[in-house]
């Protein structure tokens, strides 16, 4: 194909994209250096994985999902593309709120399912980053011109309180199967936090990833090309900067495994060999033995009890269940129980 000079020509400027609005936290969320000092001195050492996503930490995941051991994402993308229509027309959101949107690729399901909507509808992304968050609201803006996009700045971990209350039906958006991130008093938490805030018309959309066979789940989480290896050992890169620490990646590798007690993947970095880090930001250094590890991430698996369960004790009803044929994944559509008025 070639391009003329006018295509050029006519190209607009790049956008620097929309404003986003602030959303104060409603309790304070450790900072990095907290984090670590709690994570990597004590025992068992973790560090959490919101740390995994600086921009080459989010590359990395994108290309985690394009291989074709992990499936999770194509299969929520799969159900949302299926489903978009009649979500939408049970729903008939006003407002649409997601935490954690990034690029909102497959929100885009739901909002191409509203374009025939006679009332306005708002789209509130909410992420932590800035710069993703004003161009992707740009490009939402120009893709759908009868679509109010509302970005929000702010993260979901530090409370939902100063989030705006919007007017009419709103469907709350927790999509990617982030939720598995959590351990259970955490999700517990963040549900809750959502639900106490929902009016009898809203809803929460929420996608999970399931307990299926171990090979599936450990080749999801061990992917032939090493992209899952280079996206857990990236954190070290991360941990680098922010605490002026001297990790060598070298010295790690990767690993995944599945906990069947526990129904959870669990990532890990393993020293190759017994050496010592130094992380300036504490002021201290750190000693490893050969083969002892820091856990990175827990990814867990749902059935469809567990679920059910884990939505029922934060306050919600289950109204519509989706999943693919092979039982992989569930996209859910959950109600608020709220308290009966009076007769
Ligand atoms: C984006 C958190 C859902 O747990 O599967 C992918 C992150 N980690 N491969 C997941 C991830 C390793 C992913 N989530």
């Amino acid at each position: 194909m070639h391009r003329t000079i006018t295509d050029g020509a006519r190209q607009q400027p790049p956008p620097n994209g929309i404003d986003c609005l602030r959303v104060t936290p409603s309790r304070p969320v450790p900072p990095l250096l907290q984090d670590a000092r709690s994570g990597l001195l004590d025992r068992p050492r973790s560090m959490p994985p919101k740390y995994f996503y600086d921009h080459r930490g989010a590359c990395l995941f994108d290309a985690i999902c394009d291989t074709p051991e992990y499936y999770p994402t194509r299969t929520e993308e799969a159900l949302l593309q299926r489903h978009a229509q009649e979500i939408i027309a049970l729903v008939k959101p006003d407002h649409i709120i997601e935490f954690g949107s990034g690029t909102s690729r497959k929100t885009r399901h739901l909002l191409d399912a509203c374009s025939d909507s006679d009332r306005p509808v708002t789209y509130w992304p909410f992420d932590v980053c800035e710069p993703v968050l004003r161009e992707t609201g740009h490009a939402l803006m120009q893709d759908y011109d009868w679509l109010n996009v509302r970005p929000l700045l702010g993260d979901y971990h530090a409370g939902l309180d100063e989030l705006p209350v919007p007017e009419g039906p709103c469907l709350y958006l927790f999509l990617g199967g982030t939720i598995g991130n959590f351990d259970s008093p955490d999700a517990h938490r963040f549900l809750a936090e959502i639900c106490n805030r929902m009016q009898a018309d809203d809803c929460l959309v929420m996608g999970a990833d399931r307990v299926k066979a171990h090979a599936v789940l450990h080749a999801a989480y061990n992917d032939a090309e090493g992209i899952t290896a280079e996206f857990n050992l990236n954190l070290l890169e991360v941990l680098n900067r922010g605490l002026d620490a001297d990790f060598d990646p070298g010295r790690f590798r990767h690993r995944a495994v599945y906990n069947d007690a526990r129904e959870q993947i669990e990532m890990y970095l393993v020293a190759r060999e017994r050496h010592q880090v130094r992380l300036g930001a504490l002021d201290c250094a750190m000693s490893l033995q050969e083969g002892e590890s820091i856990l990175t991430e827990i990814s867990r698996k749902f059935s469809v009890e567990s679920l059910q369960s884990m939505l029922t004790e934060a306050g919600y009803m289950l109204d519509r269940h989706y999943q693919p044929d092979n039982h992989y994944y569930s996209l859910l559509l959950a109600r608020p129980v709220l308290e009966r008025s009076e007769a």
